[in-house]
């Protein structure tokens, strides 16, 4: 079940990261991306994976340590890939206003940029779909897994309810609706 849970949120962030990809390429072909959508899918990515993402994974990556070193450590500091990519989301933010605020950004370093961080996250994911996940599925304890699901159940923790994940639902499928309404304008002006 949680490993389930993961897998989900691991396809919602490729949802929103294709998202980026394709205002990414609008502004790729010299277009206005619609800067309404990035800034979104930016706050999204701000928030969501630290809240509510990493933490559920680094839960399942302490037990792992506990029950296999071995594979624990062939996966190296999962804390320290996640701390990586919110360094490289800081970038892609900081791209991004220098471009609105007109400032001397070349177009191709910001474009470098924000494809850095998708392709960073994906590979980050196949990672942890490939290697983590399976490991975890192997190594860890029908117990591990209750303990770490009593947490999601637990409505007095904020962090984990699942009020908290239909907001952050809610917020995707506006991101999307965005997106649609974006594609839609660009499609009638080509
Ligand atoms: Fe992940």
């Amino acid at each position: 079940m949680v490993v389930d849970i993961l897998r989900q949120e691991h396809r919602n962030i490729e949802k929103l990261l294709l998202v980026l990809e394709r205002e990414l390429d609008v502004f790729a072909r010299g277009e206005r991306p619609d800067y309404e959508v990035v800034h979104a899918v930016i706050a999204y990515f701000q928030v969501y994976p630290d809240v509510y993402h990493h933490p559920l994974e680094d839960r399942v990556f302490e037990k792992l340590k506990v029950r296999d070193s071995a594979a624990a450590a062939k996966i190296g500091d999962l804390a320290a890939d996640h701390r990586r990519g919110a360094e490289r989301l800081r970038r892609v933010a900081h791209a991004v206003e220098s471009v609105l605020a007109d400032q001397e950004f070349l177009r191709q370093t910001v474009n470098d940029i924000i494809r850095d961080f998708i392709e960073q996250e994906r590979r980050h994911m196949a990672m942890e779909e490939r290697v983590f996940l399976p490991a975890a599925i192997s190594a860890l304890k029908s117990a591990d897994w209750d303990e770490i699901a009593s947490r999601l159940a637990d409505q007095s923790d904020p962090l984990f309810s699942e009020a908290v994940e239909e907001r952050f639902e809610i917020v995707r499928k506006y991101i999307l609706q965005l997106e649609q309404e974006a594609e839609a304008e660009r499609s009638t002006h080509r």
